[in-house]
């Protein structure tokens, strides 16, 4: 009988991406998906380990699947991404249960292992050191989507800031030679692909010997059917004027950029090892907004993060409400394992943290509740990309700045280009005509 699996993923989209990855082979070996964790016999975490938060998740999610595998002895657990990097062989401690332990790197080496749980029954491990090559490609990906698709450019960071456990985890940077990957989406383009974002922990850190990631959008620009480039995460130092003059020279590049301030107060900037000012942040921001002015930006932020005062917390709204983001991820603070915050001490209240990632968040909702609303009555072009489950008729559309647009349309559509006239909106979607 032919064997299920199970995947389920934690974290950002390079863990997303690696969990294409690894359908793609397990469905060469034979595997069929489950659409859950009782029908499977194989199980697979694909964890995060980025907050607290995100490790504890997994934790107790391993609590359930251990009940499960009680009635169920033949099925094997896995798990793998970046917590498993970091936990390594104490994943196993205490936790018989637990079949094997992969890490990011490690992805091509899956076949071997489940060829050596079928011989013998032990608890395996497969974890690469921090200068290995990623697995940057596979035979086949088993993509979630039909026409937007991911392709992993550069895996890696040697950023160190000072609150983050990805470099520890994910290992030094390392570019994929650009060949390579002009060959996988001149691949995705005759496919049908329409749109592609481009992956890395750094992403616009990239470059491959004098070829950088400007010159690689310039390249991917270039390929008949590929009609939009997203990419991600990039960080603000990387983004140097030959990546902003992009924006207003290279059309099928989206018109949004995720620009990562974490902190609005120099000093906290300066904790946070984050190699740059608030100023020179800013100046960043005004040089894209006088070339692009329609641009959407959006960041991620953390409140609470040791020694940040009140004043400082002030400098990160006064930036916010300054530059207007059309989305915002914000975090608070939780010590990481490795990192070289853990030398300051973690001493903001769990209170007063919460309190400034609400007003944050309260903030942060109204200007993105006005920015939609200035959009009432504009046309938009939207790539439809899901339609709702209970009625046929709505689809969610989204445009180039990455704004979702609800609307509804007869027949199918999904794939298509749309012209969409919005005629309301809400903090966080648009409604739309067809
Ligand atoms: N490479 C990306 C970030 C990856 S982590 C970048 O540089 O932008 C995603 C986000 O998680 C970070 O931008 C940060 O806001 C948040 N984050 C990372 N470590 C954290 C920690 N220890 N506590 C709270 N938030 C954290
Ligand atoms: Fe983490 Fe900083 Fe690297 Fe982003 S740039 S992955 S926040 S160390
Ligand atoms: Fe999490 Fe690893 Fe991504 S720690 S955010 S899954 S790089």
């Amino acid at each position: 009988m032919e064997k299920k699996y199970y995947i389920e993923t934690y974290g950002c989209q390079m863990n997303v991406h690696d969990s294409e990855k690894i359908s793609g082979i397990l469905s060469q070996l034979g595997y069929a998906p489950s659409g859950d964790e009782y029908g499977a016999d194989l199980v697979l975490l694909n964890t995060c380990s980025v907050r607290e938060k995100a490790a504890q998740k997994i934790f107790t999610r391993l609590g359930q699947l251990k009940k499960l595998k009680t009635g169920k002895p033949g099925m094997a657990i896995g798990v793998c991404g970046c917590l498993a990097q970091q936990e390594k062989d104490l994943f196993f401690k205490g936790r018989p249960y637990v079949d094997m332990v992969f890490g990011p790197k490690n992805i091509s080496d899956l076949p071997a292992l489940l060829e050596e749980l079928q011989r013998e029954r032990k608890q395996l491990l497969a974890l690469s050191g921090p200068r290995q090559e990623p697995t940057f490609e596979v035979e086949t990906v088993l993509r979630d989507a039909r026409f937007k698709a991911y392709i992993t450019i550069m895996e890696g960071c040697d950023k160190f800031c000072t609150f983050c456990v990805v470099p520890f985890l994910r290992g030094r940077e390392i570019s994929r030679d650009p060949h390579s990957i002009l060959e996988e989406a001149r691949r995705l383009a005759g496919a049908g692909y329409v749109e592609i974002c481009l992956l890395g922990q750094n992403v616009n850190s990239y470059r491959f010997e004098q070829f950088d990631f400007a010159d690689l959008v310039i390249s991917l620009h270039e390929i008949p059917g590929i009609r939009r480039i997203r990419y991600t995460s990039p960080h603000p130092t990387d983004i140097n004027p030959k990546v902003m003059d992009l924006y207003a020279s290279l059309p099928k590049l989206c018109n949004n950029l995720h620009l990562p301030l974490q902190a609005g107060s120099n000093e906290v900037l300066k904790r946070m090892k984050r190699d740059y000012s608030s100023e020179q942040y800013m100046e960043k921001v005004e040089y894209l907004r006088e070339r692009s002015p329609d641009i959407a930006l959006s960041s991620d932020i953390i409140v609470g993060f040791p020694g940040e005062t009140r004043e400082d917390f002030q400098r990160t709204m006064d930036i916010v409400r300054q530059v207007e983001y059309s989305g915002l991820f914000s975090f608070k603070y939780s010590q990481r394992p490795f990192t070289s915050a853990l030398k300051l001490e973690d001493d903001i209240p769990e209170e007063e943290k919460s309190q400034r990632l609400s007003e944050l968040q309260e903030a942060q909702r109204q200007i993105q509740f006005r920015l939609n609303q200035k959009l009432i009555g504009t046309t938009q072009e939207v790539l439809v990309e899901s339609h709702s489950r209970k009625d046929a008729e709505m689809f969610m559309g989204r445009t180039s700045c990455n704004r979702s647009v609800n609307f509804s349309a007869p027949g199918e559509i999904l794939g298509k280009f749309v012209q969409v006239q919005i005629t309301g909106a809400g903090p966080n979607s648009l409604i739309g005509r067809l």
